[in-house]
């Protein structure tokens, strides 16, 4: 057996997929043999086996030894066969044919640099040729050569050639992929493998391990922003010791470590090069280390260390492009186990966005369930803030594990895309500053106006009627002598938020700052409607928190089909003509509310119904105090 090659220490991860029967497994032993990669004697070993038995010898006999010997040793990774070129060495990553194949390019156990696609030259791409390739355009995975396989069984024919090859190359195109080799070969008897072979003169392009020494390996973890999520922490009387692994990037000895999502940081005192002893300086990504810091801060499994300069995002709520494994489909409002890289957490499906057929490729919109072996884009809310990175900027941290009794049922890449960093100082810039109490209470105002103040908040779609009916109520409200403003989402835009766009963070900023204006509003006795789009739940949660006690949130309820077709300022129209981007709805989210105080149905009522709703819904809450439980100083019901 060749010695690995010492003249790099490059690696590349190649993944090989194909529909069963298309010669995975023959490839794989051809390959070994013909790169010389087979342990000595191996190869008379098995030719000796399936002469006893009387059998003929066939190529994937090679990959099945190798699969009967890991499966007895334990300690051998088992999804991982090595060989190399002159140029430099490959690990295959995963047997062909194993569900385990599915489970670790989701779960991101396997990382492939590079992916070979096997098609039959008899049969063309049949349906897992599709879902493979499917799978492999998910994974971001782009440097993929197509091998025509079992070309010796349709005579070495070009025709047949050309012919499997275009089919190939319509389904990959059509998903976005572009081949970078398509070769025809013939695994069983090795042409255009490693050799040539003497069967396809009319052939000029590479040979599959000249494909595969064609590609590149992926740009190394460590030019990235540092990622490391801690692992556990461990105690050793007065030390403490955060263990994990660097997911990308570079952490140094006297690095500031902000951890995610705590906000916390820390000084690194020492790196350890744990379990060996000593110190080291320096860690890259791929090694598994022990840090100790110089403050006490709270840190547990599941936190990530990175630097101020480039931190993840934080998020409840984002999305997936998943693929879906189990028999019991993925459905709206099932709650799994996720894991992000070292972290656990519950989260639930809040939509199924998007339900991709991996057959047709058909996309349909707003599906009510994912069943097995279907990919889908899904939008997934956690409890808590958690640490994200989009897959697009970080390959290492920005994938999803589903579990459901401890079994992988789905998993994917995490897409940002339409959601905002939430991560936002939670105190105040400023220190030394300290309230000041008023004396004027709610109570004192209400007596005077015959009413107390509140945020009345209403969310929905734009064309939803969310300002037609707040300037409507502002009206009837006013004439019924109570005091009352209308705080509308476009005129707020001219002034306050002139310099807020429609990107996920601008969307939240303004939100954020107009649910403080209202709750100032609110608290000098005013009833305020709010008309904003407001599209995030964590947004009008944020708002909420800032006067609990008197805060209604309130659904214009109107699907986006009524909207689009009232589309009273042209803005739908244009959207889908794609002058205006980011729009509600059409590429940037809404999220009903889970929970709201009121719901008005727009679509079944006319205006006047629904101002008559909200008018008795406003007027029932601000004749009473709930800021005090509905009681007044002296701890009587006031009934005003
Ligand atoms: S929010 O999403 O940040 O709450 P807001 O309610 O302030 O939105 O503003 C929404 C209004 O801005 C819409 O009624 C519409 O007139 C206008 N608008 C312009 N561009 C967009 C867009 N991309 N998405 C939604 N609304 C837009």
């Amino acid at each position: 057996m060749k010695q690995a090659n010492k003249s790099t220490n490059q690696q590349l991860g190649v993944v090989i997929v194909g529909h069963v029967d298309h010669g995975k497994s023959t490839l794989i032993g051809r390959l070994l043999h013909d790169t010389d990669s087979l342990p000595e004697g191996k190869l008379e070993e098995i030719k000796s086996v399936c002469d006893k038995r009387g059998s003929d010898f066939e190529w994937s006999f090679v990959l099945d030894a190798f699969q009967a010997e890991r499966d007895q040793a334990v300690t051998i990774d088992t999804t991982q066969i090595f060989f190399s070129t002159e140029l430099r060495n490959y690990v295959i990553i995963d047997a062909p044919g194993h569900r385990e194949f599915l489970k670790n390019m989701i779960s991101g156990a396997s990382q492939a640099d590079a992916a070979i696609l096997v098609v039959d030259a008899t049969e063309g791409v049949q349906e897992q040729t599709r879902r493979h390739a499917y799978m492999l355009h998910l994974l971001g995975l782009k440097q993929v050569a197509v091998v025509i396989n079992k070309m010796d069984k349709v005579g070495y024919d070009p025709e047949q050639f050309e012919k499997a090859a275009r089919e190939s190359v319509d389904y990959l195109k059509s998903i976005g992929l572009t081949p970078a080799h398509i070769i025809p070969i013939s695994a069983r008897e090795g042409d255009m493998m490693v050799a040539r072979g003497e069967n396809m003169d009319w052939y000029k392009g590479k040979t599959m391990a000249e494909a595969l020494d064609a590609f590149a390996v992926a740009n190394p973890p460590v030019a990235r922003p540092l990622r490391f999520p801690v692992q556990d922490v461990y105690r050793f009387d007065e030390k403490r010791i955060l263990v994990g692994r660097i997911e990308t990037g570079i952490l140094r000895k006297g690095d500031t470590l902000f951890f995610s999502p705590t906000n916390e940081k820390a000084t690194v005192i020492s790196i350890e090069n744990w379990p060996e002893s000593g110190s080291i300086v320096e860690a890259h990504a791929g090694q598994s280390i022990g840090i100790t810091l110089d403050e006490k801060i709270f840190v547990e499994r599941g936190h990530v260390g990175s630097h101020a300069q480039n931190l993840p995002m934080l998020s409840n709520v984002f999305r997936a492009n998943i693929f879906w494994l189990s028999g019991k489909p993925l459905k709206i409002g099932n709650s799994y186990t996720a894991r992000f890289g070292t972290l656990e957490t519950k989260v639930t499906v809040q939509s199924i966005d998007n339900l991709v057929d991996t057959q047709d490729l058909k996309k349909q919109k707003q599906a009510s369930g994912v069943g097995k072996n279907a990919v889908a884009e899904v939008t997934l809310r956690a409890r808590e803030m958690l640490p994200v990175d989009a897959y697009h900027d970080n390959f290492k941290m920005g994938r999803v594990v589903l579990y459901e009794d401890h079994d992988v049922a789905g998993g994917g890449l995490i897409s940002m895309e339409g959601y905002p960093d939430q991560r936002q100082s939670s105190s105040p810039k400023s220190k030394n500053i300290y309230k000041v109490s008023h004396s004027v209470t709610p109570d004192m105002r209400a007596e005077r106006a015959g009413h107390y103040g509140g945020v009345f908040w209403f969310t929905g779609l734009s064309g939803s009627g969310k300002s037609t009916l707040a300037i409507a109520v502002e009206k009837e409200i006013f004439e019924r002598g109570m005091s009352v403003y209308v705080l509308d989402g476009d005129n707020i835009r001219y002034g306050l938020n002139a310099d807020l766009g429609f990107s996920p963070e601008d969307r939240t900023e303004n939100i954020r700052r107009v649910g403080e204006v209202a709750a100032l509003q609110a608290n000098a006795g005013i009833i305020v409607l709010s008309a904003f789009i407001s599209p995030y739940q964590t947004d009008r949660d944020r708002a909420r928190a800032a006067i609990p006690q008197s805060f209604h949130e309130i659904h214009i309820k109107a699907d986006l089909a009524t909207c689009e077709a009232r589309d009273p300022k042209g803005l739908y129209k244009k959207a889908r003509g794609g002058e205006i981007k980011e729009f509600t709805g059409i590429d940037s989210p809404y999220e009903a509310p889970t929970n709201p105080d009121l719901v008005i149905d727009t679509q079944a009522n006319d205006i006047d119904t629904c101002v008559k709703q909200i008018v008795d819904y406003i007027e029932a809450s601000v004749k009473t105090s709930s800021t005090q439980n509905n009681t007044n100083k002296e701890g009587r019901v006031v009934a005003l």
